[in-house]
């Protein structure tokens, strides 16, 4: 069985408003895929339809091949881990995480061993009794975690489950997600708006706007790659500047033609050109094709942030080396640091 859960031509309304426009998307069994995307674009949408608490307008989804469109949350294979973590306040950690296997009536014996097995799972061993209140957060997303597991679902969904915490704490909980998932080797299914923990923990990245997919890919390709300017601008910063494709491998940007390795756009054709600021570097202005002026320097600790105005665009350039701010400078890029894309629709 290659997928184990499959959305086919999803389509959600509400309040005659579209908010899923027919998704279509494949995920591969102990595969780690991320739903990526601004705020409102339909991922928690998504992953109610994923976990059985929404019901598409159309389209079907299947789990392990079978359609499941009807089947309650309860009887799917699939567990939640949500932002606010919902623990019950007055249970204490090991009741919290051993809530769902009373429910089910397991012999005490099992629960006490798969209890344990969670504990150590996420780093909990000798908190069994310390009341949720008296937790961290930190802690406290380690039980949700673990309750979500206890019930072995082949799949977890997660909704932006580490956006309560602060930084440092978030990018440790990345670091164990990502092992939990590849020691227990189930399916994560994990949202969030943030392109940074996307990339660090996925194996696939689905960018989504509006309702709309707008590419899948590994996070390598979702970067180096971005199929269309939204998708370059939300992952990380890029310089979209307008060009036009005269032929194969061969762009004008500025009134200037440059080399390129993008092929199939047909000739004279209206492209978006996206470049990484940390791909250029800045040169002396007779060195360069284009050439403008330094408005802003920053120093970010490892690199320097600078602004060249130049044609009515403003570049941005990341570089360890300062440039002089109203200076005039050379903007300098080769073949493989232009990515061409079609226009955005719309
Ligand atoms: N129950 C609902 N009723 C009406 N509109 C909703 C409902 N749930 C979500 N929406 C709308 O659907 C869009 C997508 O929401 P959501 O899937 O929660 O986005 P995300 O998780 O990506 O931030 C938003 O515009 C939101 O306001
Ligand atoms: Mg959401």
């Amino acid at each position: 069985m290659e997928h184990i859960v499959s959305l086919k031509d999803i389509v959600v309304n509400f309040d005659g408003e579209q908010i899923l426009n027919h998704i279509n998307l494949d995920i591969k069994d102990k595969e780690f895929v991320t739903l990526l995307g601004p705020s409102g674009c339909g991922k928690t949408t998504t992953l109610r339809i994923i976990g059985g608490f929404l019901e598409p307008d159309s389209g079907v989804i299947t789990f392990e091949g079978k359609k499941i469109n009807g089947l309650p949350a309860y009887k799917r294979n699939v567990n939640t881990v949500f932002q606010r973590y919902a623990l019950f306040p007055h249970l204490n950690v090991y009741e919290n995480i051993a809530f769902g296997l009373h429910v089910k009536k397991l012999p005490e014996r099992e629960i006490r061993k798969r209890v344990g097995e969670m504990l150590d799972l996420v780093n909990l061993r000798g908190y069994e009794k310390r009341n949720i209140s008296r937790l961290s957060g930190g802690q406290q997303q380690r039980v949700a975690i673990a309750r979500a597991l206890v019930n072995r679902p082949k799949v977890l969904l997660l909704d932006e489950p580490l956006g309560a915490l602060d930084l440092k704490l978030r990018k440790e909980m990345q670091i164990e997600l990502k092992r939990i998932q590849q020691s227990l080797e189930i399916t994560f299914i994990y949202v969030t708006h943030d392109q940074e923990e996307a990339l660090t923990m996925s194996d696939t990245v689905v960018v989504m706007n509006q309702g709309n997919i707008q590419q899948i890919g590994t996070p390598v390709d979702i970067y180096n790659e971005p199929e269309n300017a939204f998708v370059a601008d939300f992952i990380g910063e890029s310089n979209i500047i307008p060009g036009i494709m005269l032929k194969d491998c061969l762009v004008e940007i500025s009134g200037r033609e440059f080399v390129c390795v993008d092929k199939g756009f047909g000739n004279n054709t209206p492209v978006d050109v996206v470049i990484r600021p940390e791909d250029i570097t800045l040169v002396p202005t007779e060195d360069a094709k284009l050439s403008g002026v330094v408005t802003s320097v920053t120093f970010k600790g490892v690199h320097y942030e600078m602004v060249v105005e130049a044609y009515d665009y403003q570049w941005l350039i990341q570089s360890t080396r300062s440039a002089e701010l109203g200076s005039a400078v050379g903007i300098s890029f080769g073949p493989d640091d232009i990515h061409i894309m079609h226009k955005m629709k719309g």
